[in-house]
């Protein structure tokens, strides 16, 4: 059945992939974006834009009828990895993910929303991160304490402004989403292409990742679904990063013999380098014990499928 979407960040590598099969599902969706005018170009007139919550028609609410929002998905914010973690770009990343989703929240009371599922995003930097593979980490973990994981614990409360609003709060503990022409592989390919890639500090550090098709398939499941609270949207199988640059090297038939030091990445990314020295070992276990079947549950099939369609 056609449902009436609203999605922030759908302009993104995750949320783009999205709406294309919402599209010839027959969905309709509302996207807040900060260029509305790109939008029509990408989808010629299928998806309306809008730049202000405000701006969203729910003109039928005045008249007591529903607004007709059945979904909500809000993945907006800052690329977490595209600069060094100054105070003021830490303070981009809160406010692009935190304060936006206070933003949405504020809406929603204000135009008395009802929704049938909320499903916002959040990571698994949720858990802080470890150089190694203990602990595992499920939905039911304690948060970290580093500043990943204070952002995603604050992303998360603001989301939870929603609970009153929807049947359904989904809190997505997004790992690293694998696809074509974007994520983290945008950033990897050419290195590991020109035979430059290599392990990152121990290459014990462990990788959370989940192929994009299945992390789309997965919110489409989600959706259908009655699951609410925090959801692990990761493959079954992490890997290290050792694990993970030798896959890597292996698809793109490359030697991969320039490794990376811990204090060559802290000296070049800062604290940011956390993120490259630094992991989760994460189980999908709610996703697991529902039944979802993921498409891709092993790298190098990810992997492989992602350069075929590069
Ligand atoms: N990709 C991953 O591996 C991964 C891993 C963990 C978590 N996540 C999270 O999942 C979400 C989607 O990921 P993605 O890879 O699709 O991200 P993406 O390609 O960087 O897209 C993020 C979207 O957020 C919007 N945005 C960026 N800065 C904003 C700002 N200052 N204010 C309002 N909106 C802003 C942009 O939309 P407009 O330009 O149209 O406004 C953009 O299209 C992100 O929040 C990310 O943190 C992703």
């Amino acid at each position: 059945m056609s449902k009436r979407i609203l999605i922030t960040g759908g302009t993104g590598f995750i949320g783009s992939k999205l709406i294309d099969g919402w599209l010839l599902d027959g969905h309709d969706i509302t996207l807040l974006t900060r260029r509305p005018k790109w939008i029509p170009e990408r989808w010629i007139g299928k998806v309306t834009a809008v730049s202000e919550f405000s701006d969203i028609n729910v003109s039928a609410q005045d008249k007591g009828e529903s607004s007709g929002i059945d979904w909500v998905i809000n993945l907006a914010g800052e690329g977490i990895a595209d600069a060094r973690w100054t105070p003021k770009r830490k303070q981009a990343l809160r406010d692009s993910r935190v304060g936006l989703t206070q933003r949405l929240a504020r809406w929603a009371d204000s135009t008395n929303q009802q929704f049938e599922a909320v499903l916002s995003g959040s990571a698994v930097g949720y858990y802080g991160s470890v150089d190694g593979i203990w602990p595992t980490f499920s939905e039911t973990s304690a948060a970290g304490t580093d500043f990943s994981a204070s952002l995603c614990i604050d992303w998360e409360h603001a989301a939870k402004g929603l609970n009153d609003r929807t049947k359904r709060l989904v809190l997505l503990r997004t790992g690293i989403v694998l696809g074509e022409h974007g994520g983290m592989l945008k950033r990897m390919r050419l290195p590991f292409k020109l035979g430059l890639g290599g392990v990152i500090g121990s290459g014990q550090q462990v990788i959370s990742w989940i192929h994009r098709d299945d992390y789309c398939r997965a919110i489409n499941y989600l959706l259908a679904s009655d699951l609410t609270g925090p959801v692990n949207m990761t493959a079954p199988t992490p890997v290290s990063n050792r694990e993970f640059t030798a896959s890597l090297a292996t698809t793109l038939h490359r030697p991969a013999l320039f490794p990376m030091p811990s204090v060559a990445a802290k000296l070049i990314f800062g604290e940011l380098s956390e993120l490259l020295l630094k992991g989760q070992n994460v189980s999908p276990t709610v996703l697991s014990q529902a039944g979802f079947d993921f498409k891709y549950p092993n790298l190098g099939q990810a992997l492989e499928e992602t350069m075929r369609l590069w």
